[in-house]
């Protein structure tokens, strides 16, 4: 793996840059809003909009400013109130949380410092510092709770206030349903990728034998035939916990979709729309990803299988950072960033298609895999347990790619995410796989 090295002073740019978008996308979920739907929750698998807000400068403070700096506490007595892991979001609200207000200043205060110290510190000399680490990852953490903040404007009921063009994608249908992947091994992870997180490290070798995988990702169109085949009504796809689920729950369609006079709906930042048939789905749990697969004859790729997809070349034998190669995204390579509000139809950007030929592995959906999240050998927790090790385990499911809302530098080929088996809330799709 290639990457370049940059001055210290395009470090700097870049880090004040990656800051500064986050910021600029922040305020623009917390602006749009009142100060009633700011303190509100909208649903209890979230916390309020203003929790985040301020979780956000928190954890700034927090890493910059006390952990970097060596400063002292700005206000000691707001952090539990800020440690997600003292109180489960269902709690938050009752907390006595910092206003709208308040928690704008004291965000904006401890971005003002934070400014002043990415001026004078240099980058390097510790595994925070070097090559702006700590930065780095403080942007792509409030890059993730602005996904998190998207979810709950998804969540939230009410006029929409958030609005985006369609994605105006390049569009050029694959030739063929599924990719062979070919057998050996391939390197997996990174030792090398400057703002990679503790769990996408180290670089390793892993084996896999061939296998198909689909080109894209599974569309509605293909996704309405298992429902109307009764998959929702047939145990055999499911596993015994997601059969439970969509039992208990009454499910028997993806999240926010609902049927009128025959015609599949569904709600999307406050418009209702048909169900776009050539769309990747979206809204569902690895429960019922799980079930299409089964049902379809196919399976969820693992994690490593997902991967190979995405970075191997055969024809160099190397892992790119992306599909695509090393190159950062542009929007005619993915559709991420928040630039649309919903996934660009299957087929689109053939131009990010990794060498084997599969498409939109980055960007769009997220993308369930058949994985648990488990440490890669060689793991250490950096800069803490809490990011990635207290989540590792058989309870968690990994996925990849990342969605139409995550930002550029919170993605890569090696970045991983995950989450509980039965959320559905989440910007979540799929594609299947099969042994050869
Ligand atoms: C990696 C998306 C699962 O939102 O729970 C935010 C990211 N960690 N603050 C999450 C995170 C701490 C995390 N995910
Ligand atoms: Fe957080």
């Amino acid at each position: 793996m290639t990457t370049s090295h940059p001055s210290r002073e395009a470090l700097r740019e870049r880090a004040a840059a990656a800051l500064t978008a986050a910021r600029v996308r922040t305020a623009g979920l917390t602006d749009s809003v009142s100060d009633a739907d700011l303190t509100a929750q909208h649903s209890p698998l979230m916390s309020p909009l203003v929790w985040d807000l301020a979780h956000i400068g928190n954890q700034e403070e927090l890493w910059l400013l006390r952990n970097v700096a060596g400063r002292e506490s700005m206000r000691p007595e707001i952090n539990p109130l800020y440690d997600a892991f003292e109180h489960p979001r269902a709690e938050r609200p009752k907390l006595p949380l910092l206003g709208p207000e308040e928690a704008r200043r004291y965000t904006a205060e401890v971005r003002g410092r934070v400014f002043d110290l990415l001026e004078r510190t240099p980058l390097e000399g510790s595994a925070l510092l070097d090559d702006g680490f700590a930065f780095g990852m403080i942007a792509q953490h409030e890059q993730q709770h602005d996904e998190t903040m998207l979810i709950t404007h998804q969540l939230r009921r009410g006029a929409p206030v958030l609005a985006a063009p369609d994605p105006d994608a390049p569009f050029d249908p694959p030739l063929v349903a599924e990719v062979l992947v070919p057998e050996g091994p391939f390197t997996m992870g990174t030792s090398t990728e400057p703002w990679s997180l503790d769990n996408e490290r180290p670089a390793h070798v892993r084996d896999t034998a061939p296998f198909w995988i689909d080109t894209v990702p599974v569309t509605n169109a293909a996704y309405l035939a298992f429902i109307a085949d009764g998959g929702y009504r047939e145990p055999r796809w499911w596993a015994a916990p997601g059969w439970q689920q969509i039992r208990e729950h009454s499910i028997e369609a993806p999240l926010f979709w609902y049927q009128e006079a025959g015609q599949w709906l569904r709600r999307r930042f406050g418009v209702t729309e048909p169900v776009p048939e050539d769309e990747p789905v979206l809204h569902v749990s690895w429960y019922e990803a799980d079930a299409y697969a089964r049902w379809a004859g196919r399976r969820l790729p693992t994690e490593a299988e997902w991967e190979k997809a995405a970075r191997f070349d055969p024809a160099t034998g190397r892992s790119a950072r992306y599909p695509w190669g090393d190159a950062e995204p542009t929007a005619a390579l993915a559709n991420l960033g928040q630039r649309h509000l919903r996934p660009a139809r299957a087929g689109s950007y053939p131009a990010g298609a990794s060498p084997l030929g599969v498409r939109q592995l980055i960007g769009d959906v997220w993308e369930w895999t058949a994985s648990d999240f488990l440490p890669y050998p060689g793991f250490r927790a950096f800069p803490y347990r809490e990011y990635s090790e207290v989540f590792f385990g058989p309870e968690h499911k990994v996925l990849r790619g990342g969605s139409f809302a995550v930002d550029p530098v919170a993605c890569r080929g090696t970045f991983r995410n995950w989450d509980l088996p039965v959320r559905r809330q989440i910007f979540s799709g799929f594609r299947t796989a099969r042994d050869v």
